[in-house]
This record gives structure tokens, sequence and C-alpha cells, in this order.
């Protein structure tokens, strides 16, 4: 009989897409995100399903000589060589529209946490500090101003919600076109740190988005305002970020993504209090994991059927034929 074809998955998936992929491939778990892990496993693999934490660059996909699709489940695709994997023949696909509300959900958690001072105040009664009421921190979200950077998906549900809250949004994204937008959108991203209660960012990890939030744009910000990430860590300078924050320029930052995942033991982030931390799971609810398994799933089920999958991000550098 056939051996059946082998699929490596990186973090472990909601049950579904397992279920889906039962008696059509061979799984195998990594026990860890490493990189070595990903070597050791991924040489007679066929296929791959990854989150954001595996690095699948030239080397990996170099060793996965059969590899046919590599499935990132979620959007950003910043962990693989798509480049690479396009010139070799394996599609890169990720699974779009899964978990856009989600992560906006999120976004907005990180802002009611902090006008509500949610953690402070629960600190507060565990250690019998019950005069933190008297605290003037706690502020009305209604008719305060978030500043969106990266007006995709994400950034479009995350505006939506902070419109249902009854605040104003102010968006910057240079890439999409402006007109017809139910949103005021600027095209001076020091008007949103200037101006905003809340900067909230939505743009992916490209080269050109590096340490682009530094500390040029932080010291523009008001004294009350606060950062949110639930993008990727390095779109942040993170020293510069640490230096605001130790020199109280700005009122707080959340975080849910880092410059190195997981976040160091030692990390400056962690001393400080008005800094709410997330281990990237911004996009990861008992939802939204279910609608991520199963479209990863499609897309392998799809590729090893001889389709080309849904959502395939490296298609413009296919050079070679496909292996299959
Ligand atoms: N924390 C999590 O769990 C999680 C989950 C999903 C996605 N994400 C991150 O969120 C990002 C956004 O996801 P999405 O689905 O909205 O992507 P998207 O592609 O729909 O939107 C990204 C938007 O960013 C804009 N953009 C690109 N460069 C920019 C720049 N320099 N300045 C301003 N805008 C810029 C693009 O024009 C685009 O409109 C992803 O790339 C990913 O890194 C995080």
């Amino acid at each position: 009989m056939k051996e059946l074809p082998k699929v490596f998955i990186s973090e472990p998936i909601n049950s579904k897409g397992i279920e889906m992929l039962q008696g059509k491939a061979r799984i195998v778990i990594a026990p860890d995100t490493r990189k070595e892990t990903a070597l050791e496993l991924i040489g007679d693999a066929d296929a791959a399903i990854l989150r954001a934490t595996t690095i699948f660059d030239k080397e990996v996909i170099s060793k996965g000589a059969k590899l046919k699709a590599i499935v990132r489940t979620g959007v950003g695709i910043d962990n693989v060589d798509i480049r690479f994997a396009g010139e070799n023949g394996i599609f890169v696909c990720n699974t779009p529209g899964t978990n856009d509300e989600t992560v906006a959900e999120h976004a907005v958690a990180m802002i009611l946490a902090f006008a509500k001072q949610i953690i402070i105040m629960d600190r507060a009664v565990r250690s019998q500090n019950w005069k933190e009421r008297f605290s003037p921190n706690q502020i009305d979200i209604k008719n305060k101003k978030v500043g969106i950077i990266g007006y995709g998906n994400i950034g479009l549900a995350t505006a939506h919600f902070c419109k249902c809250l009854g605040m104003q949004v102010i968006v910057y994204d240079p890439f999409i076109d402006h007109t017809n937008l139910k949103v005021v959108i600027t095209d001076d991203l020091e008007v949103i740190f200037k101006e905003s209660d809340f900067v909230s960012l939505h743009c992916p990890s490209t080269p050109l988005t590096y340490k682009f939030i530094n500390s040029r744009y932080l010291n523009l910000m008001k004294r009350t305002a606060y950062l949110i990430n639930t993008s990727r860590g390095d779109i942040v300078d993170e020293a510069a970020l640490v230096n605001a924050l130790a020199e109280n320029r700005i009122a707080g930052a959340a975080l849910d993504v880092f410059k190195e995942e997981p976040l160091a033991s030692n990390s400056s982030l962690l001393k400080f209090p008005n800094v709410i931390l997330s281990p990237h799971v911004a996009g990861s609810t008992k939802e939204s994991n279910e609608r991520i398994a199963i479209a990863a799933a499609q897309a392998i089920i799809d590729t090893f059927n001889g389709k080309t999958p849904l959502n395939v991000c490296n298609m413009e550098y296919f050079s070679k034929a496909q292996k299959i």
C-alpha cells in the first residue's frame, strides 16, 4: 500500500483540522518550535503547517526536498522565505479572513483595559489597596481618538469596533485607495502620533516597517496616550519604547508581539506596571483556531489533490515547474 504523504505541523492546531487530514496524511507535530527541530523533521515531509514562531528560511526549506505546500495559520508570512519557496515550486499560503475580528477584539480589549485600568485595579484589590479607587487614570473612551496604522482587514475591523464604542478614528495607510473611505485618513504619520489617545498598529512586518515606530514618533505622543501592538514586534523599536516608558513620555503600552518571542525573562518591558503583555495570542480563540485549522487543512488537501490551494502568497516567484 502506498504510504500516505507526511504533514509536518510546527505547533498543535485545532482538532477539526487534524480530523480533516486523518486518513489522507501522516501527521507529525513538532515537540517544540526550534529551527533545529524543524530541520530534523522536515526531511521527508510533503507539506507543513506553521504558526508564527517557527522559522522556515532557505536552510529549512531546502532540507524539505519533498515539500509542496507550506501553510501559515493566520496572515503574517514573515517567518517564511516565500521567494525561495516559490522558486522551488512550493506554495506558501496563509488563512486570511479567519481571525481579523479576533485580533481586532484583542486590540480593543487592550484599549479598554487601559481606559478602565483593569489590570492595575485587579492588582490593587489583591494587595488590599482600596485607595486605588481614587486614581485619576481611569477614562471614558467615548470621543477619545484612536490612530490606526495599517488599514487592511484587521485595521478595518478595529476601526469598526472603536467607532461602535463612540471613539473617533484616524487612519494611516499609504498603500490603499483613499477615496470613499468612511474614516478620516491622513498621509502624515506624525498626525497619528500627535493626536491619538491610543495608537494601534496593524501593518505587516516588512523591510519598510522594520522598527519604523521609533523614538521620533514615540516622542510625538501625548503623555496620556497608549501604544497598542497586536501586529508584529519588529515594527516597534523596542529600546525606544522602553526609553519612552522609563521617562513617562507615554502613558503605557499593550503588546501581544515582540522583537523576540518568547519574550526574554530579563526584558525591560517586564518591569513597567503600565505595560500589558500577552504571548502572541491576539489571533487565537476557540472559534478562530477552528476556522484557521479547517482552512489550513483544506489548503493541504487541495495541494495533495493537485489543485492550487486558496490564498497562495508566492505565485509570483514560481520559476520552476510545480512538483505536483
Ligand atoms: N497578534 C496576532 O495574533 C496576529 C494575528 C493576525 C495578524 N497579525 C498581524 O497583523 C498584520 C495585519 O493583518 P491584516 O490581516 O490586517 O493584513 P492586511 O494585509 O489585510 O493589512 C495590512 C495593511 O497594512 C498596510 N501597510 C503596509 N505597510 C504599511 C506602512 N508602512 N504603513 C501603514 N500601513 C501599511 C497595507 O497597505 C494593508 O492595508 C499582519 O501582517 C500580522 O503581522 C497578528
